[in-house]
C-alpha cells in the first residue's frame, strides 16, 4: 500500500510528466543582484502575454537562489536559446554557482546582463509579480527586443530537443519561371551565396598574401599529393574552371610558390607557408560559424551537401573534389 505522501510524490510526478508533454523553448532569465553581480536561471516557463502593452511573462521557484535579485532589481532580460546553448542552459540551471564566469556579457538598457549569444532578446522593466503557488510570475514589460535568424533550442519529455520544420510548408515557390525570378528560398541560389560568404575571408586573405584563387588551388592540391606533374594538376582542377596552364605554373616556380623536380611539382616553402596561413583563416571562420549550430544540424548539413556532390557526379573528373 502506498501512504499519502507516496501518492502525492506520485501524482506530482505524473503532473510534472503531463506537463512535459508541452513543447517549450528554453530561456535564460539575468538580472543583477543588489550589490550589481549579474544573476541567472534557466527558465523554459517564458511565455508571451499582451502585444499593447507589450508584456511577457515567465515563473521562477520561490526557493532558487536568484529569487531575491529578480524580485527587487525591477528589471530582468529574457535570452531564447538557440540551438547549439545546450551547454549554457546546463550551467544556468545549477543553483548558485559562478554561472557567468567565461560568459561574454554585457550590460543591458535597463541594466540587466545581456548575453552575447542568442536567438532572441527580450529586455524588460519588471510590471508585476504574481504569487503562484511554489513560484513567482514575473511579468515584464518589454522594452527592447532583437530576433536573429537561429533555430532555437526546445525543451520536450523532460528531455533538450531541436525544431525541425515540417516538410511542405513552404510559403513561396522557389523559383518563378513564369516571370524568370527565384527567391532566396532556391536551393542552388543558397549554396551559391553561402559559397560566396563563407570563402570571403578566404579571399581576403589570399590578395593580402598575393595569391589568386588558381594559386591556392593548386597549393592545396599539392599540400595533398605530390609530386604531379601539370597535367595531372589540371585535371584534378578542371572542375572549378581555374586549372592552370604551363605559364601559370612556371610564373608560380618562379615565385617561389612552387618547386619543379623531375618527377613534377612539389610545394615550394614559400607556397607551403602562404597556404597554412590561408587555411587557417578558413578554418577559424569555419569554426566560429560552427557555435551557431548544434552537432546535430552540422551533421545533417554536412550529409545534405556530401549527397548533393555524389547525387551531381556525372561531370565530375573522379579527382579533386
Ligand atoms: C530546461 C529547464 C527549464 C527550467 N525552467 C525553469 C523555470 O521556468 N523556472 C524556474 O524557476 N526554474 C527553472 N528551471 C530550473 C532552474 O534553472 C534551476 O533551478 C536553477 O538552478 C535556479 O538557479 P538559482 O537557484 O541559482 O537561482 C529550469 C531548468 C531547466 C534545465
Amino acid at each position: 500500500m502506498t501512504g499519502p505522501m507516496d501518492d502525492n510524490t506520485q501524482a506530482q510526478r505524473a503532473f510534472r510528466a503531463a506537463l512535459g508533454s508541452f513543447a517549450t523553448g528554453v530561456t535564460i532569465a539575468t538580472t543583477l543582484d543588489k550589490a550589481g553581480e549579474p544573476v541567472g536561471v534557466t527558465a523554459s516557463s517564458f511565455n508571451s502575454v499582451s502585444l499593447d502593452p507589450p508584456l511577457v511573462l515567465w515563473s521562477l521557484a520561490k526557493d532558487s537562489f536568484s529569487r531575491p535579485a529578480f524580485a527587487q532589481s525591477g528589471h530582468f532580460a529574457v535570452h531564447v536559446l538557440a540551438a547549439s546553448q545546450e551547454d549554457l542552459s546546463n550551467r544556468f540551471a545549477r543553483s548558485g554557482e559562478d554561472k557567468f564566469a567565461g560568459v561574454e556579457w554585457s550590460e543591458g538598457r535597463l541594466g540587466s546582463p545581456v548575453l552575447a549569444r542568442y536567438a532572441a532578446l527580450f529586455e524588460c522593466r519588471t510590471r508585476h509579480q504574481y504569487e503562484g503557488g511554489d513560484h513567482i510570475i514575473m511579468v515584464g514589460e518589454v522594452v527592447d527586443f532583437e530576433a536573429r535568424d537561429e533555430a532555437p533550442l526546445l525543451f520536450h519529455g523532460g528531455r533538450y530537443a531541436e525544431h525541425r520544420p515540417r516538410p511542405g510548408g513552404e510559403a513561396r515557390a522557389s523559383v518563378d519561371l513564369e516571370h524568370g525570378r527565384f527567391s532566396d528560398d532556391f536551393l542552388f541560389q543558397l549554396i551559391s551565396r553561402a559559397h560566396y560568404r563563407t570563402s570571403r575571408p578566404t579571399r581576403r586573405k589570399l590578395a593580402e598574401l598575393d595569391l589568386t584563387m588558381s594559386d591556392y588551388m593548386v597549393l592545396a592540391v599539392l599540400s595533398m599529393d605530390a609530386p604531379l606533374g601539370g597535367e595531372a594538376i589540371a585535371a584534378r582542377l578542371s572542375h572549378t574552371g581555374r586549372a592552370p596552364d604551363a605559364s601559370a605554373l612556371a610564373d608560380m616556380v618562379e615565385a617561389g610558390l612552387l618547386v619543379r623536380r623531375d618527377d613534377g611539382y612539389d610545394l615550394g616553402d614559400e607556397g607551403r607557408s602562404r597556404f597554412l596561413e590561408a587555411l587557417a583563416v578558413g578554418k577559424a571562420f569555419e569554426a566560429d560559424l560552427a557555435d551557431h549550430f548544434s552537432e546535430a544540424e552540422l551533421a545533417a548539413a554536412k550529409g545534405v551537401l556530401r549527397r548533393i556532390i555524389d547525387l551531381t557526379d556525372d561531370d565530375r573528373t573522379g579527382a579533386g573534389r
